[in-house]
């Protein structure tokens, strides 16, 4: 409905006339307001149900609609019908974010982006819920709502803590690498547009064949990436809190589309036996000379919702939504995942959510779950079709012909620790050390004194060697930018 029409009276939610919506009905011109006066309380109820649970991480964020375009053959890896040729299209819609900060939170923080993709396929919809880098802080789900705790705010004083952040991640050696990119020159995009995004999790592809091959996902920005420094991120919060979604929007209102270019790294199944990386540690990357990186396509977004909160803060992304030719892996951390996305949007949304317009697979030829009933179910319940299955008429029945092949899983349930089994957490760090630039280094080390100035001295302490075992130099530079402003 377009906002310019003028001519259309205003009406309740129950399509009567409002006949006067500056005063309130009261006794006398100067007396107490009438309990009969039904659109004052109306108006009151629903603007006092307004408010929807911002998303526990990731509440700040933007979103866009848009065309993926298929541009390589991957038909060797997946059987997926998006990418069976080339030239193929879907829908996407796109959201980004910062990850700690609340719903109304600046934009230009260090922080990681969020990069929650969603493929409106023929075969369902396809998220892949990434961020901006290609690892994360640790590798046991069991963790996730302790890092809540260390990037949020302090349960007493409201603020945030350098304390319980470093405290939390120095005692996890394996946060190193995440920390490393964070504190880096890349740690403030300048904008949502001027970042690459990643799958980061080791996912799965099945080809016609039946055959697995790992994969990992990869989307190259065509903006060219570019960041802020802190001192000029500060100074952009200080005038423009929503220098993100302004950015993002004013683009695409402009006709300036962004793009971002998808690849995928393979990994033949076998090979993830004895790669030299544990393949499904989500704290470390694939080696790009082993695993080079393949074209896929190309996401190019060129719509604002016409509406933030219908589309974008009622979006409900999860790593759940694979398509079949595209699957898991038995990385610890999306399997934890695959429960809470779903689970969240259970309680952020509701049990229909999936019928709220952002949400509907609407690529999909059909929609047929025998789901029924619960709050807000509009879209017809699917009528009077019996919900039994199996039946006598073979209606909505399953699919053999999508089974994945088995996959050969450790046979003792125990709670393994991981540190036992691969304890090399320092090595890609310190590559990535090594790769930046003597400028990038120094600003990595005065980015850290200053995230980690207000922490405890041995909390510091423990940071620096940590930085060390990656590195000498790395460990030595961040020590001394400690000791210039005071945090050491
Ligand atoms: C948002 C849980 C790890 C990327 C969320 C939300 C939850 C959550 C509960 C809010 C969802 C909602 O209300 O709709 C977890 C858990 C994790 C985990 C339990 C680990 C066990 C990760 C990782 C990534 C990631 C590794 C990236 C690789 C995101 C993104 C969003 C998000 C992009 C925002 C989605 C959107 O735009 O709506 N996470 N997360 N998370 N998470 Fe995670």
């Amino acid at each position: 409905m377009s906002f310019e029409d003028n001519t259309n009276p205003l009406t309740t939610a129950a399509g009567a006339p409002v006949a006067d919506n500056q005063n309130s009905l009261t006794a006398g011109a100067r007396g107490p307001v009438l309990l009969q006066d039904l659109w004052l309380l109306e108006k009151l109820a629903h603007f006092d149900r307004e408010v929807i649970p911002e998303r526990r991480m990731h509440a700040k964020g933007s979103g866009a609609f848009g065309t993926f375009t298929v541009t390589g053959d991957l038909t060797p890896y997946t059987s997926a019908a998006l990418f069976s040729e080339i030239g193929n299209q879907c829908e996407m819609f796109v959201r980004f974010s910062t990850v700690a900060g609340e719903r109304g939170a600046a934009d230009a923080e260090r922080d990681i982006r969020g990069f929650a993709t969603r493929f409106y396929t023929s075969e369902g919809n396809w998220d892949v819920v990434g961020n901006n880098t290609p690892v994360f802080f640790f590798r046991d789900p069991l963790k996730f709502p302790d890092l809540a705790r260390a990037v949020k705010r302090d349960p007493r004083t409201n603020l945030r803590n350098p304390e319980n952040n470093w405290g939390f991640w120095t005692n996890l050696p394996e946060a190193l690498h995440q920390v490393t990119i964070v504190m880096s020159d890349r740690g403030i995009p300048r904008s949502y547009r001027h970042m690459h995004g990643f799958g980061s999790h080791t996912y799965s592809m099945i080809n016609a064949e039946g055959v697995r091959h790992w994969v990992k996902f990869h989307f190259r920005t065509q903006q060219g990436i570019e960041n802020l420094t802190d001192e000029q991120a500060g100074q952009l919060i200080g005038r423009d809190r929503e220098s993100h979604q302004r950015d993002l929007f004013d683009a695409i209102e402009r006709g300036d589309f962004p793009a971002w270019k998808l690849y995928v790294q393979v990994m033949p199944e076998a090979d993830a036996a004895d790669y030299r990386f544990h393949p499904f540690d989500l704290t470390k990357v694939w080696s790009k000379k082993d695993y080079p990186l393949i074209e896929a396509g190309e996401m190019r977004l060129d719509r604002n919702p016409g509406n933030y909160f219908a589309d974008v803060e009622q979006a409900a992304f999860t790593p759940a939504n694979v398509v079949p030719g595209i699957s898991l892996s038995p990385d610890k951390m999306l399997q934890g995942r695959l429960f809470s996305y779903g689970d969240a949007a259970r309680y952020r949304l509701g049990v229909n959510h999936h019928q709220i317009p952002v949400n509907h697979p609407n690529g999909a030829r059909l929609v047929n779950t025998y789901h029924r009933d619960g709050a807000m179910r509009v879209d017809g319940n699917q009528g009077g079709v019996p919900g039994i299955e199996p039946n006598n008429f073979g209606r909505w029945a399953e699919q053999p012909a999508y089974a994945e092949p088995g996959q050969a899983v450790g046979a003792v349930a125990d709670r393994f620790d991981f540190r036992e089994d691969d304890s090399n957490y320092y090595e890609q760090p310190g590559d990535l050390f090594r790769l930046m630039t003597g400028e990038q280094q120094q600003a990595l080390f005065d980015n850290t004194a200053r995230a980690i100035k207000g922490a405890r001295r041995e909390t510091v302490e423990k940071h620096v060697s940590n930085c060390a075992k990656a590195d000498p130099a790395y460990g030595e530079g961040v020590r001394k930018a400690c000791e210039v402003i005071g945090a050491l």
